[in-house]
């Protein structure tokens, strides 16, 4: 059943329309004046404002007005009199469905409503159909379709159009603003803006200004009225990005930001409504810092609503051939130079190595190659001596360099004998177990945490083919 809303200051007409659109199986829904007609806009689930355009104190007019600025979906049809056809014009352009002159005929009047509708549920598909497409745009370009990074564009998907906050995490380059976006582009804030915002590379007093804004004279150098970017991202989404390097007074205000739902200028005191959906974005580990008291509690679980954790480039070497190829496209039609050949013995190098800068890292090493590489195909010359493994430079084994993480370089360590007994036993399970001196449940969890398992196990069905 269809709502339509009538608006007219005689009762007499109000009556009348109300039997004709009931019996056509309508809710019917009046009112005889604007007020009225607004909180009914408002509040009830309507389909069609059928308004007279004379009425008292408020017109047509401003309810058109209104509903064009708040549900500009809704279609508006005005009954006119005769001497106000200006009026209906100037109504047209400014977002009218269509009006009709008074004294009408029922039946025109009913057509005149059905358009209206049809018009509405025509717009309503090709929004829907916008939507489809946008989806299927922003995660055209991500690549991956191994089961966890599968995973997290699944629940992307399902929370997209939810309002929930969102903290993405993983490590450095493994595509967390990337997702971020496809977020914000699949959600219905997506004609709004999306702002990122690095927390991380201001001092606390900009970061706040950046954030919220400044009034002019609020500190040396604020010489006029700035928006902060909680502003600027109104009714569409904040990206703050390295959320764990945020100081804990700048955590405070942002906590208070995301509770009252406004902000208020550094410096000023109005309160200014604000309407954004935050995504955080962090490559550490937060749980931790509230253990050390560097980051506020009440402050994660309300950024953490939705967690998404983008696993590293390690832990889905499938993925690894697909981005490979993917970059290579990309670059090569850059740089217009002919489509570069990969042979499946340097492929291999590009799966065995670690990817400790993960696809950022993939991404600079490809676009490197294709700008020096000019052969065509890729050969073991061209490729940079991290690829070609540790023992290159044996003597750089047990330096550490700023940015050391000595978990992960005993997994790289790990994953390489892994790989490597994997292959010497030819997938063999029980085998691999002996070469490596360790069970079979222990090398069954380091096949699961490396991601080896799915190629063992493809590659031995291949093989015993
Ligand atoms: N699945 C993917 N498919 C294609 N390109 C990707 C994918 N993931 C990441 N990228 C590309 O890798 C680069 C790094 O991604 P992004 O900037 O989103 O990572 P990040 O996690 O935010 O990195 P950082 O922690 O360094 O800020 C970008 O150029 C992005 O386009
Ligand atoms: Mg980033």
């Amino acid at each position: 059943m269809e709502n339509i809303l009538i608006v007219d200051d005689e009762k007499g007409i109000l009556d009348l329309l109300t039997v004709v659109f009931q019996k056509q199986g309508f809710k019917v829904f009046t009112a005889m004046n604007a007020e009225k007609a607004f909180t009914l806009i408002n509040e009830e689930d309507i389909d069609l404002v059928l308004t007279d355009i004379k009425l008292p104190q408020k017109s047509g007019m401003d309810i058109l007005t209104y509903t064009v600025k708040t549900k500009p979906n809704l279609p508006v049809v005005l009954m006119t009199a005769y001497g106000t056809i200006n009026q209906a014009v100037k109504a047209l352009k400014a977002g009218a469905t269509d009006y009709i002159v008074k004294p009408f005929d029922i039946e025109e009047l009913q057509i005149i409503v059905k358009k209206g509708l049809e018009r509405r549920s025509l717009q309503a598909e090709n929004i829907r159909l916008k939507k489809e497409l946008y989806k299927k745009n922003e995660f055209e370009n991500i690549v991956g379709k191994s089961k966890k990074i599968q995973d997290v564009f699944d629940l992307s998907k399902k929370i997209a159009d939810t309002d929930s906050t969102v903290l993405i995490s993983g490590e450095s380059g493994t595509g967390k603003e990337m997702v971020a976006r496809a977020i914000h582009y699949l959600s219905r804030r997506r004609d709004k803006p999306f702002v990122s915002l690095n927390c991380g590379a201001l001092p606390e007093n900009l970061l706040e200004s950046e954030l919220f804004g400044h009034v002019k004279g609020a500190f040396t150098g604020a010489v006029i009225n700035k928006k902060g970017m909680f502003e600027v991202a109104d009714k569409g989404s904040l990206m703050l990005d390295e959320i764990g390097e945020m100081s804990p007074l700048t955590q405070v205000k942002v906590l208070r930001a995301l509770q009252e739902k406004s902000i208020r200028k550094v410096g000023g005191t109005q309160e200014i409504p604000v309407d954004v959906r935050i995504i955080s974005v962090t490559n550490q580990n937060l749980k931790e810092m509230i253990k050390d008291g560097s980051f506020r509690e009440d402050l994660f679980y309300r950024l953490n609503v939705i967690s998404l954790k983008i696993p590293p480039l390690r832990e889905r070497t499938e993925d690894i051939p697909l981005l490979v190829n993917h970059f290579l496209k990309k670059y090569c039609l850059k740089m217009d130079r002919k489509m570069k050949r990969i042979t499946p013995e340097i492929m291999k190098i590009f799966e065995a190595y670690f990817w400790p800068g993960n696809i950022r890292e993939l991404e600079n090493m490809i676009e490197r190659i294709v700008a020096i590489e000019e052969r065509e195909t890729i050969t073991r010359d061209c490729l940079p001596h991290e690829l070609l493994g540790m023992q290159s430079d044996p003597d750089k084994a047990h330096e550490i360099s700023p940015g050391f993480d000595l978990n992960k370089t005993l997994d790289e360590i790990s994953r390489q004998y892994v790989k490597e007994a994997l292959d010497r036993a030819k997938n063999n399970l029980k085998q691999t177990s002996d070469i490596l001196g360790i069970n079979y449940r222990s090398l069954r969890y380091l096949i699961d945490k490396f991601d080896l398992k799915l190629r063992s196990e493809k590659s031995r069905q291949q093989g015993t083919r």
